[in-house]
């Protein structure tokens, strides 16, 4: 099968891990669903477009029940034909300087908020993505967790390491239960990456991370990219239910 008839669908894609993720899979040839909550979505998509390759925008709230369930009705004739599932959409508020809040002052809804997205948001649109995937037999499953899952993170708030090694947990179970299927569900732990997200951080705290990595310095989103389109691809379908960490060492285990 080619890729041309395996549709990628990226949740969070308007910029960032998650726009980096869907130019690589269009790159590679798949048709390129990119799903965002904000309308950037559309000028991201539209850019893809005008470089020769397929790619179209919805604008999907991935904690909104309803619109995920109406996916199917909104991607059409792209939905049967769907083969790749990027879970990446995510959220990571801090402080109004910049820093983690205090476990003591994190607000409720804001815990809720971040598991919401980060958490249920992935098990939303994994769950409605199983028919099309099973009926194919064949399918690829990226979680967008996080080095925030795989040890003690200081930048990151309570919530969202929270949400991040449940994200964890919930790859490992559908990695198990999908596998009879032809499907693989794999997790990418990005270190420091420079994004939007990472540039919200306060002041000096991307420099004195970067101070401590092996390789020395942030990440790309491209460099991100590159490890989803590998495991997107046939080269891996011997893998699943596996983490692989693409911080430049910052996290060995
Ligand atoms: N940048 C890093 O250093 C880093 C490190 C580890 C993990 N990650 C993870 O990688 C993923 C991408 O991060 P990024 O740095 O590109 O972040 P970003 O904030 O730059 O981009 C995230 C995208 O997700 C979208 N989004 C947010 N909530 C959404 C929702 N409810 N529904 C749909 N889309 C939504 C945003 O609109 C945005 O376009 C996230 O899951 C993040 O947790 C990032």
């Amino acid at each position: 099968m080619s890729n041309l008839d395996r549709v990628a669908l990226v949740t969070g894609a308007a910029r960032g891990i998650g726009a980096a993720i869907a130019g690589k899979l269009a790159a590679l040839g798949h048709p390129v669903v990119l799903a965002d909550a904000i309308g950037e979505v559309e000028a991201t998509a539209a850019a893809l477009r005008a470089a020769g390759h397929q790619a179209r925008a919805i604008i999907l709230d991935v904690a909104d029940d309803a619109a995920v369930a109406a996916l199917p009705v909104a991607l059409g004739d792209w939905w049967e034909r769907l083969g790749v599932l990027v879970n990446n959409a995510g959220i990571s508020p801090k402080g109004p300087d910049g820093r983690r809040r205090p476990i003591a002052e994190l607000p409720a809804e804001e815990w809720r908020r971040v598991l919401a997205v980060n958490l249920t948001g992935a098990f939303l649109v994994s769950q409605a993505c199983i028919p099309p995937l099973r009926a194919r037999r064949w399918g690829r499953i990226i979680m967008l967790t996080s080095q925030a899952a795989r040890a003690k993170s200081l930048i990151a708030g309570a919530h969202y390491a929270a949400s991040k090694t449940g994200l964890m947990g919930f790859a490992r179970s559908l990695a198990a239960e999908l596998g009879p299927d032809g499907i693989t569900v794999n997790s990418i732990a990005p270190g420091r990456i420079d994004t939007p997200m990472a540039r919200g951080a306060a002041a000096g705290v991307n420099e004195s991370f970067a101070a401590n990595i092996p390789l020395g310095r942030v990440g790309t989103p491209e460099e991100v990219a590159e490890v989803a389109g590998f495991l997107a691809s046939d080269a891996a379908g011997y893998l699943t239910g596996a983490t692989l960490d693409v911080g430049g060492g910052s996290f060995m285990p």
